[in-house]
């Protein structure tokens, strides 16, 4: 995959408006882009470990913005309706004159947001390279099909009255993983809990319901979004919401732990990220907390879960899913 910043240095070279020295937008900024092409951009980001990487090469971040500017970049994100929502939100921040960029992958449907753009706007350029393209057009008339854009990024109520918001994980239903946890979830949960990565709070609520023994829950999850749609969808007391990444979370002591780990954050699969919350989770955990997750079937945790805690239980497993009881956290020191 191109680095996608190779495309805007192409565009640039292609004769796209000088950036400003300073407040050109990027929206769904990314973190193997180097947008210091852009000048001293703001760079809008709601997946906290990017925001870190961000934060950390020196760029200014942020999860929405009331600046206006002359330029504004929008790198396409997975959901069509996120992708149309972000290039309302960035239209509407440029200045009339201004030049609206829209980059992205083939694979992610970058051909089709420029047939869409097409019918509504004239496009200015456009620039291909290896798996990508980028094209750009400048402000001018608003077309009302823009506010429908800008709503199909609210969020919206599905099966069991939750809320939820394109793009985050699942926005459509209750994941199947996820129920399967619940169903065979012990019923002796209580004291401090955590739901590491808790998305829209499908397992929290469920939870929170079923036990009045848990004294307080956190809620860790990166997607600034999903974790907006939880506040909205578990309203115990008892619950805290962090935005963060759980792989750096600083919280420690929990009896219990609840988690549907992420094992992408591309399209293909990664268990490492599934093994970081494994490990992380026995660090959170007081000596006699447990761990319950839920992990689609064909991932290797066993190793991992091994090597951080004395027991590991399979309790029950599916075509599709499998779930995991473990305790007896190891101390760092005894681990290979
Ligand atoms: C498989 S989903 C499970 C969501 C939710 N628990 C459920 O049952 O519907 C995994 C969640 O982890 C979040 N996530 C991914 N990487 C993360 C990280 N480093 N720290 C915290 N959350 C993360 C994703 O945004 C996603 O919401």
């Amino acid at each position: 995959m191109a680095n996608p910043s190779i495309r805007i240095s192409l565009a640039l070279d292609a004769g796209i408006p000088t950036p400003p020295e300073k407040g050109a937008l990027v929206f769904n900024a990314l973190d193997d882009a180097d947008y210091s092409i852009l000048g001293s951009p703001i760079c809008l980001q709601w997946f906290k470990p990017t925001c870190d990487r961000l934060d950390a090469l020196g760029f200014e971040t942020a999860q929405s913005t009331s600046t206006k500017s002359s330029f504004a970049l929008v790198e396409i994100a997975r959901s069509k309706p996120q992708t149309l929502g972000l290039i309302a939100q960035a239209y509407d921040a440029l200045d009339i004159g201004g030049t609206l960029v829209v980059n992205g992958d083939k694979t992610y449907g970058i051909e089709s947001h420029q047939k869409t753009l097409r019918k509504l706007f004239e496009i200015d350029g456009v620039a291909s390279k290896a798996h990508g393209k980028v094209f750009w057009l400048t402000k001018n008339t608003r077309p009302d099909i823009l506010d429908q854009w800008l709503q199909g990024m609210a969020p919206v109520e599905i099966e069991q009255g939750f809320q939820t918001q394109a793009g985050v994980f699942s926005a459509g239903h209750v994941d199947k993983g996820s129920m399967l946890l619940l169903d065979n979830l012990t019923n002796r949960i209580g004291g401090r809990c955590a739901d590491l990565g808790a998305g829209w709070g499908y397992l929290s609520r469920a939870i929170l319901e079923r036990s009045e023994k848990i004294t307080s829950l956190d809620l860790i999850e990166a997607d600034f979004n999903a974790l907006n749609c939880a506040r909205l969808n578990v309203t115990d007391q008892r619950a805290h919401f962090h935005w963060d990444d759980a792989t750096q979370f600083a919280g420690k002591g929990y009896d219990f732990i609840i988690m549907n780990p992420p094992f992408h954050q591309t399209r293909k699969a990664e268990p490492d990220i599934g093994k970081a919350f494994i490990a992380k989770a026995s660090t959170m955990l007081a000596p006699k907390g447990q761990l319950w997750m839920v992990a689609n079937r064909q991932l290797a945790y066993e190793e991992t879960l091994d090597a951080h805690f004395g027991q590991v239980t399979p309790v029950t497993e599916t075509t599709q899913f499998k779930v995991i009881n473990a305790s007896r956290p190891k101390k760092p020191t005894h681990r290979r």
